[in-house]
């Protein structure tokens, strides 16, 4: 199949042409295709929700098992009655303090939302994403739109067109591209119980951010009772977000954080690996001081046998490595390493969601509950 690129004009979705693409991107949709559109998070493979032949598409396109459910998107508050069956007070809550927004919550699934998009679960998973160029999309669709991360299962989630495809190009309908995306790390997914809510995935919306909103208790899932937290669960403990190139991962514990990642890419380089870096600020300056092997005078990533370093950001903000993390991960494996060298930010904040995704993308597991 051949992939229709469609191009919304930077930083004006309202211009002709914007609007043109758009409009084309939502016929196709309500004809039962395949979409790749940005969000505020990523960029999500999007088809009708309520049309299990479109759905059914998407699972072949990205090769993902049918045991993952899908996020279901709506562009309005009145679009959620055909998704869900019914919303809890505390769900209300949520939503009045998050969206439009990175939070999806799991609700009660509406009996009009085929099987394949919960994957045979009672609840499904329903977000308003706030990107201007998904909402105008949504509301023209003027259906629900089921889309998981517009990637081949298991690989590094998109934050650009260029990124959708190269993984997706002749599997899709089309590509609605509108730039790069603001966050760079997925929706937080949330559990709306009794009296508590339970994170299932930790995402842009934090931990704090909940708790300052939700009335019971607020908890990660892998803090539930032993026999809950063990159960399977979907996309949970499975090799997944992950470069070609072997994760090495280094607790990110300034001051000593330079030194130990030096001492791994000492070690990578002198086992004869090509290495890559996902480097906080001021790294580079460390590694001229302190690496073995002789520097290369033409830089860092020109040429053979010098380190890859991906400029990742301000190991003081999160958000700025949240942003980068996918971009730098799919740069340094577009470079040809074999080994990527990464620090783990502490689990708090946007940071939990950052740590989460590198955790899995350096799983050993490989694909499969
Ligand atoms: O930011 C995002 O959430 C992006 C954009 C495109 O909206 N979407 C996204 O979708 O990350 P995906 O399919 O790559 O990840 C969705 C994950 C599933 O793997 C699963 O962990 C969880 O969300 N999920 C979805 N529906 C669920 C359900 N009914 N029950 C439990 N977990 C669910
Ligand atoms: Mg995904």
């Amino acid at each position: 199949m051949q992939t229709l690129r469609l191009t919304v004009e930077a930083g004006n979705p309202e211009s002709r042409a914007s609007r043109a693409a758009i409009a084309r991107a939502a016929e196709i949709l309500r004809a039962g295709g395949m979409v790749a559109f940005p969000t505020e998070t990523v960029y999500g493979l999007g088809a009708n929700a309520l049309d299990a032949a479109a759905v059914g598409r998407i699972f072949g396109a990205k090769e993902r098992p049918r045991w993952d459910p899908l996020i279901v998107h709506i562009g309005e508050a009145a679009m959620l009655e055909q998704v869900a069956a019914e919303v809890s007070e505390d769900a209300r809550r949520l939503m009045d303090a998050f969206w439009p927004g990175p939070l999806t919550l799991l609700l009660p699934k509406h009996p009009g939302v085929p099987e394949s998009v919960t994957a045979g679960l009672e609840k499904v998973g329903a977000r308003m994403p706030a990107h201007p160029v998904a909402h105008a999309l949504l509301v023209a669709a003027g259906v629900p739109v089921a889309a998981p991360s517009a990637n081949r299962f298991g690989r590094i989630s998109p934050t650009t067109a260029a990124h959708v495809a190269e993984d997706l190009d002749g599997r899709i309908d089309a590509i609605l591209d509108g730039g790069e995306t603001t966050h760079g790390v997925e929706s937080t997914v949330v559990d709306v119980r009794e009296g508590e809510c339970v994170i299932y995935r930790p995402g842009m919306i934090t931990l704090e951010q909940l708790r300052s909103v939700c009335r019971g208790d607020v908890k990660f899932r892998t803090e539930l009772e032993e026999s809950e937290a063990a159960a399977p669960a979907p996309g949970m403990g499975v090799r997944h977000y992950a470069p070609r190139a072997r994760l090495v991962l280094v607790e990110g514990f300034p001051p000593g954080l330079h030194v130990a990642l030096i001492d791994e890419v000492n070690r990578l380089e002198e086992a004869g690996e090509m290495v890559g870096v996902m480097a906080p600020e001021g790294f580079k300056a460390a590694l001229m001081a302190m690496r073995k092997k002789p520097f290369d005078p033409r830089g860092f990533t020109m040429g053979y046998d010098t380190v890859h370093v991906y400029p990742w950001g301000s190991w003081e903000k999160p958000e700025e490595l949240a942003q980068k993390l996918y971009a730098g991960l799919r740069w340094l494996d577009a470079a040809g390493v074999t080994a990527i060298v990464c620090p783990l930010p502490e689990p708090v904040g946007i940071g939990a969601a950052v740590r989460d995704r590198l955790l899995r993308a350096g799983s050993r597991e490989e694909f499969g509950v």
